[in-house]
C-alpha cells in the first residue's frame, strides 16, 4: 500500500485539458501547441515519468532525458527505452530507485520529483498522492474524449501562471500552478 506521508520523492501532476477536463481522443492529443510541449520538456527534464501503456502509444517513442516508466496489465509487453511495471506502486519504486541512483541523465541533473503524466487512467490512480499540479488549459470547443479526474476545486489553490491568446490554430491556453491546500 502506498502511504503518502511516507513518499520519498513528491509526485507532481501535469496535463493540458480543454473547457470540459478532455486531455486527448484516446489516441492522441487534440491540440498542436508547441510551446506548452517546450515547457512540458523542460519542466519534466531529468525526472521520471509515470505514463499509462495507452500513451506511450501516443508518443511511440522514450522521451529523452527523463525514465518513461510505462504501466501495463501485460507481462509480458516491452519497448525499447520503456521500463515497465505492473501496478501503480511498482511505479513509485522504480521512479525512486532510478532517482537514487543516477545523478545525471544525458546532460541533465536529476530532479527529486516524479511526474504523473498520464493518460486519465493513470491520473485515476496517482491524483491522490499529488500535491502539485502543473495545468495547462486549452480553449479547444469539445465535449467528448478521454476526461481528467473531476477535482474538488475546494482544495485546490490556484495560480494563473501565463495567459496566450490564439494565434492561426494555436488556440488560447494559459499556464496554471494548482497547490493542494493542507
Ligand atoms: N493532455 C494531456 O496532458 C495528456 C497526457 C497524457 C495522455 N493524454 C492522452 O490520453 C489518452 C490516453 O489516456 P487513457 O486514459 O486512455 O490511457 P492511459 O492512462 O495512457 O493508459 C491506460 C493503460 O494503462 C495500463 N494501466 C492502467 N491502470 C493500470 C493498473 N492499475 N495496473 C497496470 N496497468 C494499468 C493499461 O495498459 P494495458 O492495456 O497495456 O494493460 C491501460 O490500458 C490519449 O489520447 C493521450 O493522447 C493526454
Amino acid at each position: 500500500m502506498i502511504i503518502k506521508e511516507k513518499l520519498k520523492n513528491p509526485i507532481f501532476c501535469i496535463v493540458a485539458m480543454n473547457e470540459n477536463r478532455i486531455i486527448g481522443d484516446g489516441k492522441n492529443l487534440l491540440w498542436h501547441i508547441p510551446s506548452d510541449l517546450k515547457r512540458l520538456k523542460k519542466m519534466t527534464m531529468g525526472s521520471p515519468l509515470i505514463m499509462g501503456r495507452k500513451t506511450w502509444d501516443s508518443i511511440g517513442r522514450p522521451l529523452p532525458g527523463r525514465a518513461n516508466i510505462v504501466l501495463t496489465n501485460s507481462i509480458s509487453w516491452s519497448a525499447d527505452g520503456a521500463m515497465v511495471v505492473n501496478s501503480f506502486e511498482d511505479a513509485i519504486t522504480k521512479a525512486d530507485e532510478w532517482i537514487s541512483v543516477n545523478t545525471k541523465i544525458n546532460q541533465n541533473i536529476i530532479q527529486k520529483k516524479i511526474f504523473l503524466f498520464g493518460g486519465a487512467e493513470i491520473y485515476k490512480l496517482g491524483l491522490k498522492y499529488c500535491d502539485n499540479i502543473e495545468m495547462t488549459k486549452v480553449k479547444f470547443n469539445i465535449k467528448n474524449g478521454i476526461k481528467f479526474p473531476k477535482l474538488n476545486e475546494n482544495n485546490w489553490e490556484k495560480t494563473k501562471l501565463e495567459h496566450h491568446l490564439a494565434i492561426n490554430d494555436i488556440p488560447e491556453h494559459s499556464y496554471w500552478h494548482y497547490r493542494r491546500k493542507l
